[in-house]
């Protein structure tokens, strides 16, 4: 196949309404009065997606009407013949329900599987929006925080397994591959994790949306292909949007095996305006249909790219600021960096991110108390960019 990308092109964002380089958004969200920060923050990737998206999508723009458009069967056959492909899963049509984003629907099955002053159980550090959905509706954060051992971080199951005795608990929100701090589960940990879970009747959430950026030397286990009893109790949800740049287009799907959950929510879905089988949107869905059918040669090169981006940051990061500390990365392009070792307090590292290294990347506290001190790099954009970004950094704390 012709290759025709190059992920050291730069792409102009500017006046695209990109949230990621949008100075009004900068100023916002960060303080900065210019606007002016590297956006190496939120979580999409400054590449084109592939070429197959591109054609997909322009081929059904030619057609000039974009009326109410039914879910294509061809959708449900590209997701399904991904799985088996990428992770050797095989997902029977029927559990399909198409979603808008995995956060909308994060909010639907709290709203549905939970009532206002249940527990829902996050393991924090984790993907903030996840905390907003719980507080937004009545709920409240149970955290089971992940614990560093060996340089590495890993899930406390002697508190998850206290914690979720309470029988408030109705929701646990599995982030598989974890944001922010880049870990693949292995098995064994998600069979343990699942056995504490099913055994106090509390509904598993596999939010899977990274499980397709997976770095060498890992292999992501999908939930729901663990056991036929974990399938019948949870809910997992996945995108083609992170993985192939298409975040702007709101397309997810749900994956319910356990026909009476399945239900539940398409009743849900139609209390909610929106059809039985769930809605997307007409391009989300003809874009992630292209991408499964036709774009895994543009992933495999991306997922070498990135790789090397990290090595890029942890060597330059780790050798020039001794003491600082940059997790592996198994999965996601999302690469979690200790700054507490450099003796700063939180605010002064964030300080010097901002208004000495003129970069913007997420702050670890936004991920829960116990990410402060830490800093998430977004590292999906071309090498120049990066680099940049990481002499800026350097030279920062240096001074
Ligand atoms: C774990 C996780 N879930 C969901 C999302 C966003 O999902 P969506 O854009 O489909 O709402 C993100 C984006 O970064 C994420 O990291």
């Amino acid at each position: 196949m012709k290759k025709d990308w190059d992920f050291d092109e730069i792409i102009d964002r500017s006046n695209t309404g990109s949230m990621k380089w949008e100075p009004d958004v900068l100023r916002e969200k960060f303080g900065n009065q210019r606007g002016n920060l590297l956006p190496l923050w939120v979580a999409d990737m400054d590449f084109k997606s592939p070429f197959a998206v591109r054609q997909a999508m322009e081929k059904r723009l030619a057609h000039q009407v974009y009326g109410y458009t039914m879910p294509d069967p061809a959708y449900n056959e590209a997701l399904i013949s991904w799985y088996k492909r990428r992770h050797q899963w095989n997902i029977n049509s029927k559990w399909i329900l198409t979603s808008p984003g995995i956060v909308p629907v994060t909010n639907y099955l709290i709203q549905r599987f939970s009532k206002p002053g249940d527990n829902i159980m996050i393991q924090t550090p984790v993907y903030y929006p996840f905390a907003h959905s719980i507080i937004s509706n009545g709920r409240s954060i149970l955290e089971n925080p992940l614990k560093i051992a060996d340089g590495r971080y890993q899930m406390d199951f002697d508190d998850l397994e206290k914690k979720v005795k309470d029988p408030r608990v109705k929701v646990a929100i599995l982030c598989s591959p974890h944001n922010p701090v880049g870990r693949v589960w292995t098995k064994e940990e998600l069979v343990q994790f699942g056995r504490i879970c099913l055994d106090n009747q509390v509904l598993v959430f596999a939010d899977e949306i990274h499980c397709d950026l997976i770095m060498p030397g890992s292999k992501h286990v999908c939930f729901q292909d663990i056991s036929q009893e974990f399938a019948q109790h949870s809910i997992a949800a996945n995108a083609a949007s992170k993985t192939f740049n298409i975040a702007g287009l709101q397309q997810s799907s749900l994956i319910i095996p356990n026909d009476q959950l399945r239900n539940e929510f398409s009743i849900y879905f139609e209390t909610l305006g929106v059809g039985r089988k769930g809605t997307g949107t007409l391009f989300g869905a003809v874009a992630t249909q292209a991408a499964y059918n036709g774009a895994e040669p543009w992933l495999d090169e991306l997922l070498v790219y990135l790789y090397q981006n990290f090595l890029y940051l942890k060597q330059n990061l780790e050798e020039r600021l001794p003491g600082l500390k940059v997790f592996d990365l198994e999965g996601t392009y999302l690469v979690w960096v200790d700054f507490r070792p450099l003796g700063l307090s939180s605010e002064k590292i964030i300080q010097v991110i901002e208004e000495d290294a003129g970069v913007a990347v997420d702050h670890g506290d936004w991920f829960g108390k116990n990410g402060a001190g830490f800093e998430r790099f977004n590292i999906a954009c071309p090498r120049s960019i990066l680099r940049k970004a990481v002499e800026a950094v350097v030279a920062a704390f240096s001074k």
